[in-house]
């Protein structure tokens, strides 16, 4: 259990996990902060409590917006919520995604909490999306496991890179299992794979053409080093994968103008079809129901399947364009014979190398409703 006095013993200024990664145009910077290190500073947390809330940040969420946020109610008794101004109307007006970033966040508050020696146990209290409360957990003491935790640290987003071979039937299994998540795979070239790549693109054509949603993605990114490191959240250019000269060139001359003009929503168009030129399967991620419960155990799978492809070297990129623009998910249900809701479309594919996560995390302090 997290001790009263541990609790009031220290503050944190810090989260995440220290790893070093290559950002484009920066050279070699520390990207993800580091809580065991800097579990100091002034909002009375335990170091045992802000190491827990440091693992459960590197949970994946649309735009790396990091939309969730931690009352701690008693030591062993936390709410989690929601942070409105990191909610995404224009692509996400009825928070579905952000219901699935916040089930990640739960999937990987437990694996740190276990690393930590205590079972999180959560009870899902949302009525709705948009309830100010959304997850109670309470804390009990048990053996502690690492096992999920490396792995933790590791996962990430990857984009380019993806081999073309399908993945086969032993690594499906493998990735899926303990997941909980219910999933349809389709391999590249299927007539039902051929139908996601064309919704896919065009989706994401009528995405970048859509002036809010436009607006919305040029609010979160961060092209400098110093608006990476002012907001510690956000797409950074590596987050993105736009390396070499190109990441330099970006980092140091685009703003938010860039991002609204036409040649920038052509380049997005292109390096998507770029990126639907290599890949082995698609994986969907459906549900049953489409209550918050549901959304935010899709997420905590999709977090999970997410920590077993790392082991198997599985990229894995959310392609969610056709769940956010009008008339794509039943087309495309009624075409790839899908009868649930569909929750995440993941390319995905076996890549030579895993790189290094390189999306920053924003400090515990700011996490902390
Ligand atoms: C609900 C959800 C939707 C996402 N949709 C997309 C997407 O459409 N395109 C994309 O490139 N990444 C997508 N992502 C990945 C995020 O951008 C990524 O998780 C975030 O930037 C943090 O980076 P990391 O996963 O490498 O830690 C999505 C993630 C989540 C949880």
């Amino acid at each position: 259990m997290i001790t009263r006095k541990e609790l009031i013993r220290t503050g944190v200024s810090a989260a995440g996990v220290m790893l070093a990664g290559e950002v484009a145009g920066f050279g070699k910077i520390l990207l993800r902060s580091a809580a065991e290190e800097s579990c100091r500073g002034s909002i009375g947390l335990s170091g045992r409590a802000a190491r827990i809330l440091s693992g459960a940040s590197l949970a994946p969420s649309g735009h790396n917006t990091q939309p969730w946020d931690v009352k701690i109610i008693s030591e062993n008794e936390w709410v989690i919520g929601w942070d409105k101004s990191r909610a995404l109307p224009a692509v996400d007006p009825h928070n579905r995604e952000l219901m699935l970033s916040i089930g990640a966040f739960c999937g990987a508050l437990k694996i740190s909490a276990k690393n930590e020696g205590l079972d999180a146990r959560m009870a899902v209290t949302a009525k709705n999306p948009f309830s100010a409360d959304l997850v109670k957990i309470t804390f009990r003491e048990s053996e502690s496991s690492d096992y999920y935790m490396e792995a933790l640290r590791k996962r990430r987003t990857v984009k380019k890179g993806l081999l073309s071979q399908p993945i086969n039937n032993a690594d499906i299994s493998y990735i899926t299992s303990g997941t909980g998540t219910k999933i349809c795979t389709f391999n590249r070239g299927s007539r039902e794979g051929d139908f996601i790549e064309a919704a896919v693109l065009e989706s994401n054509k009528i995405q970048a053409a859509r002036g809010d949603a436009q607006a919305e993605l040029a609010e979160w990114i961060r092209w400098s080093r110093k608006d990476v490191m002012k907001h510690m959240n956000g797409l950074s250019p590596a987050g993105m994968e736009i390396g070499g000269f190109g990441g330099w060139y970006v980092s140091h001359f685009f703003d938010r103008e860039d991002v609204m003009s036409l040649s920038f929503r052509e380049q997005t168009v292109d390096m998507v079809e770029n990126f639907l030129s290599s890949y082995g399967t698609w994986i969907i991620i459906t549900s049953d129901r489409e209550d918050c419960k549901s959304l935010i155990d899709a997420g905590e799978g999709f977090l999970k399947l997410g920590i077993n492809s790392w082991r198997k070297k599985i990229a894995l990129h959310p392609m969610t364009q056709p769940l956010e623009e009008a008339g794509f998910s039943g087309n495309l249900k009624k075409n790839i014979g899908i009868e649930e809701n569909i929750q995440f479309i993941l390319r995905a594919g076996y890549v030579e190398e895993y790189p290094l996560p390189v999306s920053v995390r924003m400090p515990v302090e700011r996490i902390i409703r």
